[in-house]
């Protein structure tokens, strides 16, 4: 295959931003171009205070970024000019945001790729030369074909492309490891002989960092679905893992032990089976409603139903946690306050989107507690706009929402505590302060992640673990 000199990113997002990063980084030979239409996003990540909070981020975006190899010059730029970094680059990969549809056919469950295709059509508008176009983004089964279609029908003459399917399997709290050494790289293609020595070209970049067994190919289709069906899989794990915990719950089982027990069958391993408030995160929910979609439209009625039964547990896990608690006030939250710690969908990370904290708050709010939030990572403007709305219908629930500096300042007279998000530095809260600043019944509740309630008992709380039943 041809060697490669030049790289364009289209979306600088979490996905974009951070693979251009980790690619730039481990092939200096390669200029890296990362563009966005987004003029504020594009400067953050020319600045000291990245777009996207991951561990290690900063130190593999500066060395690329700011030419911090001796003898080595700059190699990745952030920039909103896309017609001339379309025009540089040998190959182009586009990672912008595939939301679900909100409007029109498929709304509520189809992934809306207009904005990919969109940049599809410029990238045929701007291209003088031969290109190759990566899909990085999450889409829709099929979705390389429209784009092939785009770009045969707008190229320039004689500009011809190529389109390869390389989704992003990068779990947020552990991008920049996921990136340096994932479990594998997909690339799916054509199966035409262009197409093969694309994905062989694209291949020896990946090469640079990742061992050759790791980076699987395939044709461009089985490349797309392997993306939803390797979250739609993740997903059931752990709406598995809760269902059985509301039997745990009913019948005195324990789900750290079922856990333990099934985990320990060679078949079905140990990992993704702690019981939780469910799964959040921008990609399970719409990834797995872009399947039921697809089944749908396939006519495979049984087959939808069974993918969306996970959606379904997923809801149910959160509703019922928030009754569990309120059951526990004999079912009257007036005069309650109830503290959230963590707010993002899951530790190390500050990203919200569809966390199960949102709608854990928004229960309680509902019940008429008060509740306190922290969350070490994630601004107050940021919890304020993702409960936004309901905060706005409901009058005087500004004096019920307050947003805290510290996990001990959030239990300052609280007569709850749930620990939404499993970060260490809840585990090692200074739970006997926080025992003091309580205020009766003192009740902790969450996961045994990361909670200890022999522990936690003797300190004189009320301990109420996912997948436990309370004697
Ligand atoms: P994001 O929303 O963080 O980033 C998308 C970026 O694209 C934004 O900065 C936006 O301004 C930019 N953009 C939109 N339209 C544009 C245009 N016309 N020209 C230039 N830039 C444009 O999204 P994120 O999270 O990075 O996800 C991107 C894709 O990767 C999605 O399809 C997602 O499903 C997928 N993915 C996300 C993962 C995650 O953990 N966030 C993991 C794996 C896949």
């Amino acid at each position: 295959p041809k060697s490669v000199s030049y790289i364009c990113f289209i979306g600088a997002g979490y996905v974009g931003g951070s693979t251009a990063a980790v690619l730039a980084n481990q092939c200096p030979h390669i200029q890296v171009t990362v563009v966005d239409k987004n003029a504020e996003r594009t400067k953050a990540w020319q600045s000291e205070n990245l777009p996207v909070a991951e561990t290690g981020l900063l130190d593999i975006v500066k060395v690329p970024r700011d030419g911090l190899r001796p003898s080595q010059r700059k190699n990745l730029h952030f920039t909103t000019e896309v017609e001339e970094s379309i025009q540089q680059a040998e190959i182009i990969i586009v990672s912008v945001n595939t939301p679900t549809k909100a409007v029109g056919t498929g709304s509520g469950y189809l992934l809306d790729s207009s904005v990919l295709e969109d940049v599809v059509m410029c990238i045929a508008r701007s291209a003088r030369s031969n290109k190759i176009v990566v899909e990085k983004s999450t889409v829709p089964v099929g979705t390389g074909e429209t784009v092939r279609d785009i770009l045969r029908n707008n190229a320039h003459t004689g500009v011809k492309f190529e389109v390869l399917s390389n989704p992003e399997f990068l779990a947020e709290g552990t991008a920049v490891q996921n990136l340096l050494q994932p479990d594998r790289v997909l690339i799916g293609c054509l199966e035409t002989k262009s197409g093969f020595l694309a994905a062989e070209t694209f291949a020896s970049v990946y090469a640079t960092w990742i061992p050759r067994e790791r980076i699987i190919t395939m044709n461009l289709f089985s490349s797309e679905l392997s993306k939803l069906a390797a979250n739609a899989l993740l997903a059931q794990r752990i709406s598995s893992i809760n269902a059985l915990s509301i039997i745990c719950e009913a019948t005195g089982a324990d789900i750290q032990q079922v856990a333990k027990a099934v985990g320990s069958d060679s078949r079905i391993g140990p990992h993704m089976l702690r019981a939780s408030f469910g799964f959040g995160g921008s990609c399970f929910k719409k990834d797995i409603r872009s399947l039921v979609y697809l089944c749908k439209c396939l006519h495979l009625d049984d087959v939808a139903a069974y993918w969306e039964a996970i959606l379904n547990i997923n809801e149910k896990q959160k509703s019922r946690s928030v009754a569990r608690i309120v059951s526990r006030f004999n079912n009257n939250m007036n005069g309650k306050k109830i503290a959230i710690l963590g707010f993002a969908f899951k530790e190390n990370t500050g990203d919200t989107r569809e966390s199960c904290a949102i709608d854990l708050v928004k229960g309680f709010l509902h019940e008429g507690a008060s509740v306190s939030i922290y969350d070490p990572l994630v601004q107050e403007s940021q919890i304020r706009e993702d409960l936004g709305i309901d905060c706005a219908a409901d009058g005087g629930l500004d004096n019920r929402l307050t947003i805290c500096q510290s996990g001990e300042e959030a239990c300052t007279g609280a007569h709850g505590v749930l620990v939404a998000t499993n970060w260490d530095t809840f585990r090692s809260l200074d739970w006997d302060h926080v025992a003091r600043v309580m205020t009766y019944p003192r009740i902790v509740f969450g996961s045994s992640a990361c909670l200890d309630p022999n522990v936690l008992e003797s300190m004189g709380f009320t301990v109420e673990i996912i997948g436990k039943k309370v004697w």
